[in-house]
This record gives C-alpha cells, sequence and structure tokens, in this order.
C-alpha cells in the first residue's frame, strides 16, 4: 500500500515578526518545486497568533496549516487555552500534539496528549502526533518502550485512524544536528508500526503514516525518505528556510 507523503514545517516560536514571515513566504514562492501533490501533503506549522494570518500565502502554494497544540478541555474559564473545536471553527484540519518541546518545557504527560487527542477526535481534527525518546533512553535500550508507553496512552481515544499521523521525533535529533541515521529512523519506526499492528490492527498499521523529525535538512531527507517506513518528516529549524522547498521536493 502506498501511503500520502506528508511534510511538516513546524516554524515554533519563529520568526520573529510578521514581515519576515512574509520575506520567507516570497522566497518559497520563487522556489516552489513542482512535485505531485496527490503524492505529497504539505503542512506548515505557524505559531497560533498567525495561523490565520496567512492562509492565503499557504493555499497560494498549495500548503495546509497546522496548529502546534491546543487545550484538553472545551470551551470555558481557561485563561490562555483554545480548544480543538476552536481550531476546526478557523478552518483547520490539522494539529500538532505531544510535542517533545510541550512535554519537557511545560510539563505535558502522556495522559495530557492522550486527553488533548480525544477532544480533536471529538472535533473532526486531524492530529500529527508527536512521540521520541530522549538520549539517555537511547542509549539504555529503551526506545522502544517509550514510544510504545506514549503512543499506547492515546489509543483508547482514537477511533478514526484517518485524522492521524504519527511523528516519530527522537528528543536528541532535535535542534542538534545530530539526525538519527537511516537505519535508526527504519528500525524505529518499522518498530511502531509492529507495535500498531498488535496493538490496534495490520491495516491501520499499514495505513497510518509516520513521520521522522529531528535535524531534518536537505542535505540527509534524501537517504532518510528512501526508507520504507518513513512517510514524510516533521522539519523544524529547516523549515525557516527558503531551502525548506528542497526537502519538499526530494519527497516528492
Ligand atoms: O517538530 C519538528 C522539530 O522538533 C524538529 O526540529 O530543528 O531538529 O528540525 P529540528
Amino acid at each position: 500500500m502506498s501511503r500520502k507523503f506528508i511534510v511538516g514545517g513546524n516554524w515554533k516560536c519563529n520568526p520573529k515578526t510578521y514581515k519576515e514571515c512574509n520575506e520567507l513566504l516570497k522566497a518559497w514562492k520563487k522556489a516552489l518545486p513542482n512535485v505531485d501533490r496527490s503524492k505529497v501533503e504539505v503542512v506548515i506549522c505557524p505559531p497560533a497568533l498567525w495561523l490565520t494570518s496567512f492562509t492565503e500565502s499557504f493555499e497560494g502554494l498549495g500548503f495546509g496549516v497546522c496548529a502546534q497544540n491546543c487545550g484538553k478541555t472545551d470551551a470555558g474559564a481557561f485563561t490562555g487555552e483554545w480548544t480543538a473545536a476552536n481550531l476546526v471553527d478557523l478552518g483547520l484540519k490539522w494539529t500538532l500534539l505531544g510535542h517533545s518541546e510541550r512535554r519537557s518545557l511545560y510539563g505535558e504527560t502522556d495522559e495530557d496528549v492522550a486527553e488533548k487527542v480525544g477532544k480533536c477526535q471529538e472535533a473532526g481534527l486531524g492530529v500529527i502526533l508527536c512521540i521520541g525518546e530522549k538520549l539517555e533512553e537511547r542509549e539504555g535500550g529503551k526506545t522502544d518502550e517509550v514510544n510504545k508507553r506514549q503512543l499506547g496512552a492515546c489509543l483508547p481515544k482514537i477511533k478514526d485512524w484517518d485524522k492521524i499521523v504519527i511523528a516519530y521525533e527522537p528528543v536528541w535529533a532535535i535542534g542538534t544536528g545530530k539526525v538519527a541515521t537511516p537505519e535508526q529512523a527504519e528500525e524505529t519506526q518499522k518498530a511502531i508500526r509492529a507495535y500498531l499492528s498488535q496493538a490496534v490492527s495490520s491495516a491501520v498499521a499499514e495505513k497510518v503514516r509516520i513521520q521522522y523529525g529531528g535535524s531534518v535538512n536537505p542535505e540527509n531527507c534524501a537517504e532518510l525518505i528512501k526508507q520504507p517506513n518513513i512517510d514524510g518528516f516533521l522539519v523544524g529549524g529547516a523549515s525557516l528556510k527558503p531551502s525548506f522547498m528542497d526537502i519538499i521536493s526530494a519527497v516528492g
């Protein structure tokens, strides 16, 4: 079964200004690759304040817009939060959840992420579910155990697997320049798919798309995307450059 590739550009809390966003979008427009969009889906994850600021530009590039997070409740007295339903109301189809920075910097637990996945499923919002081990967990041989724990917490909340993408992002590769080797990423993502086959079904395991994230760039992406269990990328730093288009081109 051929799965549609999906490339995400996670801007995190960047660029610094609206002007810089526009400059980047202009540069992307000049370098836009001619790829078969029936085979490659691209979503951009701008900071929350700009989720609707560049919709026309993103649509003009054929890119979807993806939030980086959402709350775990319905509407109510939750200052500073927004709901999955708010994102659907804005016209979004995707959000990231469980990014390692949400877990490490803002104390999000596996249970928090699971609650959020449940709210997104209720709202019909697609989720790019981020999982991945820390360096000491990999060095301790606990990579698969960690991924199973993080993913397993969310399984009871998932009814519609068409609305789920998994992003395997080894924490030790995020922002470090130390990209996982194609062999490491393939081995781990194959194990994630095998876990889904056992815990959910072989049909779900076969169809769910699994991205790799962690120091992806135009130089290393071609070897990674050749791997049978890598269905795309979740790109951080390299998605803030004009050469992000080269990554899309390599996938397409
Ligand atoms: O969500 C993607 C991000 O965590 C990867 O960051 O800068 O290593 O590509 P980066």
